[in-house]
This record gives C-alpha cells, structure tokens and sequence, in this order.
C-alpha cells in the first residue's frame, strides 16, 4: 500500500533530527562496527580487513603484500603451498606480520576470508 510507504517517509522525517534509529531486524548503517566490536558477532571480511589487516596490507607497510595485488599473493601463496599455507603463516605470525594479523578473536576462517578478500584468490 503506497500510504504505508508514505507513513513510514513521515515517521523517517520526523526521526532524523534525533538522530539515526535502528530498527531490530534491518540494516543499520555506520551500527554494524560498533556491533561487532562488542564482540561475538559474526565479523565479515571486510569489517577484519578494516580493522585489522588494512594498516599494513593497505599500503604495503614493512614489506607486506598489499591488496589486491593478487600476483604478490599469488608468489606468497606458492610458497606455502597455497592459501591454507599462507593462511598458516598469518595465524603464526611471520617476520613483521603480527599472529593473526592482530585479530585475536579471528576464527581460522575469518581470517582465510579476510586472506581471499585481500589477494583475490
Ligand atoms: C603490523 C602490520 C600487519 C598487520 C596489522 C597485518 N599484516 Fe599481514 N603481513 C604483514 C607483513 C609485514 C607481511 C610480510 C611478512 C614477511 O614475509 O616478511 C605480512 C604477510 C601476510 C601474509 C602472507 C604470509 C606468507 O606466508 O607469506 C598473510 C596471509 C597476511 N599477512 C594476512 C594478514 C591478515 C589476514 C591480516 C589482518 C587480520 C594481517 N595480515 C594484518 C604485516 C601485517
């Protein structure tokens, strides 16, 4: 019904002034970090990139491979015998590569995620 939709414009006016309103059970931008970061909720790729992984790996810092930059993943990855190799390396820590790249609450298969996002493969 567009009068439902027409309503729910109102409310949403009439809300804005206040502030952002999350409502239970839909998305809520710029909330989901602040989420997360209490703990237990299930982290993305993307939110552990930008937390944890995108200070070095953003711009190479201390030598690591940066992202998206799949051919120095790829070399890396070759390696170790591949992404669980790596993805054994960055749970351990390697020279500067801090273990699980400072995410201490990382699974092993946020991390892989994290890895795949980051290289591509
Ligand atoms: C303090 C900086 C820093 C942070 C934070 C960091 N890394 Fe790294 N990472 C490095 C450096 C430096 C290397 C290269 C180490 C070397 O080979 O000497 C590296 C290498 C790696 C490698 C390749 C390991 C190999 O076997 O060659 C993986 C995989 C990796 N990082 C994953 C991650 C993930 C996932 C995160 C985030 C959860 C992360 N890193 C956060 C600095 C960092």
């Amino acid at each position: 019904m567009s009068a439902t939709a027409a309503t729910n414009d109102d409310i949403a006016k009439r809300l804005e002034p206040v502030g952002q309103v999350c409502v239970q059970g839909q998305e809520c931008k710029g909330m989901e970090v602040a989420a997360t970061a209490g703990g237990g909720a299930a982290k993305t790729p993307d939110e552990i990139i930008a937390k944890h992984c995108n200070a070095c790996h953003g711009t190479g810092l201390l030598n690591a491979p940066k992202i998206g930059d799949t051919a120095a993943w790829k070399e890396r990855a070759d390696h170790q015998g591949g992404l669980d190799g790596i993805l054994a390396k960055a749970i351990t820590g390697i020279n500067a590569m801090p273990p699980k790249g400072t995410c201490a609450d990382c699974s092993d298969d946020d991390l892989k995620g994290a890895i795949k996002k980051m290289s591509g493969l």
